[in-house]
């Protein structure tokens, strides 16, 4: 018999953790607290978009012609803890408002709301990134309140998912991190994740705190790697230096490497910026808060960026964005994704509109989230639309489809040929020749 495993929580990780555990061969119950995402997911549609989810979902979906029938959806706790015996709990944890630490508000939910169904053996498996501490904690709880007792056991199991690449993760993860408090709870993870362990995935084995640590941790070096980047763009700026030129010379070093070197606006996302605030307040309640001080740095260069792309476009408007027309191209914190959350291109065009300037934004696949998030902005259906009349053009989200822009096209159509590419990822020298002024962060001018 196939192992029957819930999926608590189905947003980004969530619902591609419970299409690729049914692509691994599970019965798979997926639980939300939102009745319309469980209805659009039992009718075969992703709540969000992410490249290849939906066609997974559809392989496997009950109801679903040809599909396998081995995934399902539910609101009912009731239902996942007759259901299952692993629960893997995939819910949000935000940022709380007006503060650095992590809101563990949802995941409480989750545990109380699962933990009164469990009256027979379960393994409960946390997913979501928590504050180190949580899972010895949250182990104790379930061990309180299910009827099982002690039989209800607890595993934390960081993700390491990327949006844009959740499938291809998710099914062939670079490394798979367990923290586990008994034999039993290793084996069973050790059995759910055997194809990927087959494929040459490595498990690694740990206590619950150095798990939780595991993804702070890892998130905590690609902010830093970023915020590092910018910091050298900022440097360049100031002495006539070229930081793309900079990051390609230093990524030949493979201590160093090339990723992540990309000089622009900065992170943003449901992931970087809150994680690394809530490692940087629950270090202070530990009394490590020193040991993590350059955080706070990497916050404030990476938060300067937005700003800094702001006044460079003002500057090139000619010093006021009063009665001027800015095109932004982008509004998702990353491509191919639809995720909007602490967005550096919507942070700029909200700052820009607020500065009295006329946005008009586009981006491929964030349009309705960056509605919902930012009623007041202009929006056009495509990235021609979004620049006519604009004084200034803004890359602020690296698409394809804007790589692939025709500048003389997108030139008929402009007040002014001017383009700031937030995200170094345009060839300069193809804008330049259609007649465009190019400006990017950490470049010379000319
Ligand atoms: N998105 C990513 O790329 C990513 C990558 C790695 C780790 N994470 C971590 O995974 C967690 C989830 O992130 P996400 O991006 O999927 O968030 P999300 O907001 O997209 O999804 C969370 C889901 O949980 C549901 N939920 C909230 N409370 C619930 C409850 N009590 N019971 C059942 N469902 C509930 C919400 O309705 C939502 O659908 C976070 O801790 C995040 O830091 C996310």
């Amino acid at each position: 018999m196939a192992l029957k495993i819930t999926v608590i929580g189905t947003g980004y990780l969530g619902a591609t953790h419970a299409a690729a555990m049914a692509e691994l061969g599970f019965e798979v119950l997926g639980l939300d607290v939102v009745p319309e995402k469980i209805e659009m997911l039992r009718r075969g549609e992703v709540p969000m978009y992410e490249p290849g989810l939906e066609e997974l979902l559809r392989r496997h979906v009950a109801g679903f012609e040809g599909s396998t029938g081995r995934l399902r959806f539910t609101t009912s706790y009731e239902e996942a803890g007759a259901f299952g015996e692993v629960h893997f709990v995939c819910v949000n944890t935000p940022q709380k408002h007006g503060e650095y630490a992590c809101d563990m508000s949802y995941v409480e939910s989750a545990f109380s709301s699962l933990a009164p169904h469990l009256d027979r053996p379960a393994l409960v498996v946390g997913k979501s990134t928590v504050p180190v501490g949580s899972a010895a904690r949250l182990a104790r709880l379930l061990a309180a309140q299910a009827p099982a007792g002690e039989a209800a056991e607890l595993a934390w199991n960081p993700e390491f998912l990327r949006e844009g690449f959740a499938v291809d993760d998710t099914l062939h993860p670079d490394r798979i991190v367990v923290g586990v408090a008994s034999e039993r709870a290793e084996a069973l993870l050790r059995e759910i994740y055997a194809t990927p362990v087959g494929e040459g995935s490595p498990f690694v084995v740990m206590d619950y705190p150095t798990a939780e640590l595991v993804k702070t941790a890892a998130n905590s070096f690609l902010a830093t790697k970023i915020s590092f980047i910018n910091a050298m763009a900022e440097v360049c700026e100031a002495a006539d230096g070229d930081v793309v030129k900079l990051a390609e010379a230093i990524g030949h070093d493979e201590r160093i490497g090339k990723k992540f070197l990309r000089a622009g606006v900065g992170f943003g996302g449901g992931c970087l910026p809150k994680d690394i605030r809530a490692f940087m307040a629950r270090a202070g309640e530990l009394g490590a808060d020193q040991a993590l001080t350059f955080l706070r740095e990497v916050d404030s260069i990476n938060m300067r960026r937005r700003g800094h792309m702001v006044e460079l476009t003002r500057d090139a408007v000619g010093g006021t964005f009063l009665g001027k027309r800015v095109a932004v191209l982008g509004a998702t914190f990353k491509p191919d994704s639809d995720d909007v959350r602490d967005s550096p291109a919507l942070n700029v065009a909200g700052q820009i509109h607020l500065q009295g300037g006329q946005v008009t934004v586009y981006d491929p696949k964030g349009m309705a989230n960056a509605r919902r998030l930012f009623p007041t902005l202009g929006y056009a259906d495509s990235a021609l639309e979004a620049v006519r009349g604009a004084d200034a053009v803004l890359h602020l989200t690296e698409w394809r489809e804007f790589r692939e822009l025709d500048p003389a096209v997108l030139g008929e159509a402009v007040t002014a040929r001017r383009i700031l590419d937030g995200r170094n990822a345009l060839d300069p020298e193809l804008w330049r020749k259609a007649g465009w002024t190019y400006r990017a962060l950490g470049r010379p001018k000319a």
